[in-house]
């Protein structure tokens, strides 16, 4: 496939062809609804070989659902969330975390959208007053916000501390297959086995049509999550259709090579516009984006056939985010414009 002038998001990309012939197979005769049908347990099944058979998976519409089920299932109403300032639950799901699963977030503002455990330490305080929120849960994006990625060893000292303070770890997993992929390790290694224990597992952005999942590594935290799901809306009735979504994706390790395609795309785009005047690559491109300041001028001018997002209106950052449908010809035909804008 091809997605000439698609650098805003990987949601603009399509639904990949696997995905679509495992939903047309899914598309037959009568099944049982809410997710006693086989295409749930065949996914179910997947999530089990590939996380642990301790896990349990609960298949949800949309990121910011998956986001909000698994924080209600960690969270007394006084509890807290630690976050990074630019984490999707702070800034991109319109307080959805505050309004429904009722906690406060405390953002803490890091460069590279990474948390340190050296934040995360400092920001114990308060533990025991009954004046103040008590922290109980780190939220990590992986990858980023800003297409970086932790790597095993950084998420493994951070789920450290968490647990030796009594915290519990979430991953917004949105792009979980791109950072398994940039990592190259198995999704397991870099989730459960460094100490995450709840995951919103994200398949969307991967080629997808539109599911999600929360995966708990916790047998005791799963009993609550039907219920939860239910009350936040995200119980599908024709829940075979989300399953075979990740049957599609599962299929000869169609998230893997997505994941890949779309992580190329972005280091071949980085490496090609490093090398022109008057851009700067202002983040490590670890995934499959590519953050960039351009002068104002030259991305006005390139917005008119391309799409791509101004991240920061203050300093001009621009966001180039690839797909697992990127091709080499569309970064190519995207560099000869820019290369060509600034050298105007
Ligand atoms: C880091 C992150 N988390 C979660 C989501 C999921 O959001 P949505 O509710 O749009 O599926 C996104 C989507 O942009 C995201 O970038």
């Amino acid at each position: 496939m091809s997605l000439p002038g698609e650098f805003a998001s990987d949601n603009a990309a399509p639904v990949h062809p696997v995905v679509m012939d495992a939903i047309a197979a899914a598309n037959t005769g009568a099944s049982p609804a809410y997710g006693a049908d086989p295409w749930t347990h065949r996914a179910e099944q997947w999530f089990a070989d590939t996380f642990g058979a301790e896990s349990s998976t609960t298949l949800v519409w949309n990121g910011t659902g998956a986001n909000v089920v698994a924080l209600r299932a960690l969270l007394k109403p006084w509890e807290a969330v630690l976050c990074t300032a630019q984490a999707h639950i702070n800034v991109d799901e319109c307080g959805a975390p505050e309004r429904i699963a009722g906690c406060k977030l405390v953002d803490l503002p890091t460069p590279g959208g990474k948390l340190t455990p050296a934040q995360v330490e400092a920001a114990l305080v308060g533990i025991g007053d009954q004046h103040r929120v008590q922290p109980r849960v780190v939220s990590l994006t992986q990858a980023t916000e800003y297409g970086t990625v932790y790597t095993r060893d950084e998420l493994r000292d951070i789920s450290d501390i968490a647990h030796r303070h009594g915290l519990l770890v979430h991953m917004d997993g949105a792009r979980i297959a791109n950072a398994a992929a940039a990592l190259g390790t198995s999704l397991r290694e870099c989730t459960v086995d460094v100490g995450i224990d709840v995951l919103s597992f994200g398949a969307t952005k991967n080629g997808a049509m539109g599911a999600e999942a929360v995966v708990v590594f916790d047998p005791a935290l799963a009993a609550s999550l039907p219920f939860l799901r239910k009350q936040t809306a995200q119980l599908a009735s024709k829940m075979r259709y989300l399953a075979a979504q990740f049957i599609g994706l599962a299929h000869d390790d169609t998230w893997l090579v997505n994941a890949r395609q779309a992580n190329a795309m972005a280091h071949r785009l980085a490496e090609a516009i490093r090398e022109i005047d008057g851009v700067t690559i202002t983040q490590s491109v670890d995934a499959n984006a590519v953050f960039a300041l351009l002068p104002r001028a030259a991305t006005e001018a390139l917005q008119r056939d391309f799409h791509f997002y101004v991240w920061d209106e203050v300093t001009g950052e621009v966001r180039l985010m690839c797909n697992w449908a990127t091709e080499p010809a569309d970064v190519d035909q995207f560099v000869a414009a820019i290369r060509a804008e600034l050298s105007r």
